[in-house]
């Protein structure tokens, strides 16, 4: 056996963000860039010779070279055996599926989540823990702490592993299986929900389409719903992953999922519409020319939890980030359970997922998951609510509305100004910062400002803290602005300004929720100053 050691210099940019380490394939492609972080990943871990670790990544491009290298390291650094996807693939759900089926000590999994891919594209690198969850801040704090002092890295001096061809293979001492990446997460799904009501569904009429936008949840979804649920064949499109997704940007929202929406809103449109992200974590629904929001999606799943058969017996509470609207809170009081508030980010639910406190949790931004893995999962949305109609015999608008009139309707949208001179969008903050103490009593349009502060969070379960996650300015009806910087992005800077108002009244619930927001758009301008500082007269994406 031939484990080199090389010798190295550290990178100064390989602190983890929001999901991971991300940056563009050719920053990943400099010598040694990706060795460096991945050595120092498992220079953060204790005890992990001889176990598992599983390794997948979404089919991007430099996913297969990126894997080869792994492995490779992999086996120099001691990894008893690696379980990776076929050809590579593992959505994010599936890898945390495997992770905690499997016991393994961790997962690498590779992907810059909906950033576009390809050779100018963005590529990725996330870690995973034993429960499955996105590695805590500790972890990430070790790994970069590891990456500016590196000297050094591991690797097997090996031929690669035919990672197209299930079966077993040994490099070195350690033993590589190339799994079914599908199978066991299909299984999963199946012991979760009701497949015989969805099947049900699926053979009385009731169309569907789902876009997995040549990303990785194509194969998932022929699997799940074709082939287990019996949905005409091409009820999945786009469903080959490619390595540039097709030249789109696979990030399931009004703007990107562009086909889908035409299809939604088009002439005579399915009952219902779905698509995932690049890595399969995230979600968007709709009904007939109908967009449901996933602050609403997140609600409305918790409010009809009793209707699947994992949750039949109840759930034990509800986690939503800051940002995310507060519609889920209110089902929760209506339920009497607890309503967790954690920063931006899925690494936060885990310990709370661990200890039991919540059964569901999700971000406005398209997540939504349970304690059934440890990330987001974009077709268990998608099946959950396929699951929800199949009992309630009704549309996706009637349950929505319906679901308005119980509770209210809370009006929602988030304003992205991506791309960003990145010390001007960090002036805007700091700004903003400086005046918070000043905002408590003050007016803006009929709107007072009753809190204003800069998001903290300390972990219920293990005490650590998290300072500096958003700017939040709550009005006395309970209306909220947000903002904040993006920890995913790869170009410049990007402002994240979230907007909410909450309506009670049945007759006020079906504008335009830019209508319903304007007066809220107009005071986060005059508060943020976004125009002057940003130099941009209208954000680059709304959702
Ligand atoms: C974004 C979302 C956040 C999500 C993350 C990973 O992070 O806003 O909710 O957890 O992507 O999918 P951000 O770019 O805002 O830091
Ligand atoms: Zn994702």
């Amino acid at each position: 056996m031939d484990i080199r050691t090389i010798a190295t210099q550290p990178f100064n940019d390989q602190k983890p963000g929001t999901s991971g380490l991300r940056q563009t394939v050719p920053t990943f492609q400099k010598p040694n860039y990706l060795e460096n972080f991945i050595q120092s990943i498992f220079d953060s871990q204790d005890n992990y010779q001889g176990k598992r670790l599983v390794l997948g990544g979404d089919g991007r491009y430099y996913n297969r070279t990126a894997i080869q290298t792994i492995l490779k390291m992999a086996a120099a650094n001691g990894v008893g055996r690696v379980l990776v996807g076929q050809g590579g693939i593992l959505s994010t759900p599936a890898a945390s599926c495997l992770i905690r089926k499997y016991q393994a000590f961790g997962g690498i999994i590779l992907s810059a989540s909906h950033n576009p891919g390809g050779p100018e594209g963005d590529f990725g690198v996330k870690f995973n823990t034993a429960n499955g969850s996105p590695a805590p801040a500790e972890v990430t704090e070790t790994i970069f702490a590891k990456s500016k002092a590196i000297q050094e890295y591991q690797i097997l001096d090996a031929d690669d592993v035919n990672i197209d061809q299930l079966g077993e293979y040994q490099l070195g001492e350690m033993t590589v299986e190339v799994v079914d990446p599908v199978a066991d997460y299909a299984d999963l799904m199946a012991s979760i929900f009701d497949f015989d009501a969805i099947r049900k569904l699926l053979a009385s009429g009731f169309s569907m389409v789902m876009d997995s936008l040549h990303a990785v949840t194509g194969p998932y979804a022929k699997e799940i719903l074709e082939n287990r649920l019996n949905a005409p064949a091409g009820t999945v499109r786009n469903s080959e992953p490619l390595e540039d997704f097709g030249g789109g940007h696979p990030d399931p929202n009004l703007v990107y999922a562009r086909e889908l929406v035409e299809t939604m809103y088009g002439d005579n449109p399915p009952d219902f519409g779905a698509a995932s992200d690049g890595d399969g974590d995230r979600n968007m629904i709709l009904g007939r020319h109908f967009f449901v929001t996933p602050s609403d999606s997140l609600a409305i799943l918790a409010a009809n939890a009793d209707l699947v058969p994992a949750y039949a017996k109840g759930i034990t509470g509800v986690a939503r980030s800051m940002p995310t609207s507060q519609a889920v809170d209110r089902v929760a009081k209506q339920l009497g359970i607890d309503c967790y508030e954690t920063p931006t980010g899925w690494k936060f639910f885990g310990n709370l997922l661990d200890a039991g406190r919540v059964t569901l949790c999700g971000e406005e931004s398209f997540g939504t998951g349970s304690n059934h893995v440890r990330e987001k999962d974009g077709l268990w949305a998608i099946l959950f609510w396929l699951n929800i109609i199949a009992k309630r015999g009704q549309s996706v608008e009637e349950i929505v509305k319906e679901h308005w009139q119980t509770y209210g309707r809370t009006y929602y949208s988030r304003h992205d100004y991506e791309g960003v001179d990145k010390s001007s969008a960090t002036k805007l903050m700091d700004n903003l910062r400086s005046g918070l103490s000043d905002l408590p009593g003050k007016q803006f349009r009929g709107y007072e400002v009753t809190l204003a502060d800069d998001f903290s969070y300390t972990d219920p379960i293990d005490g650590t803290t998290a300072e500096k996650q958003g700017i939040r300015i709550v009005f006395k009806d309970g209306s909220r602005i947000v903002f904040r910087l993006s920890g995913t992005g790869t170009h410049g800077a990007t402002l994240r300004a979230y907007l909410e108002r909450y309506e009670p009244n049945q007759d006020q619930q079906n504008q335009n929720p830019q209508t319903a927001l304007a007066d809220l758009i107009q005071i986060a301008d005059e508060i943020a100053q976004i125009k002057t500082f940003t130099g941009r007269d209208e954000p680059s994406v709304i959702t």
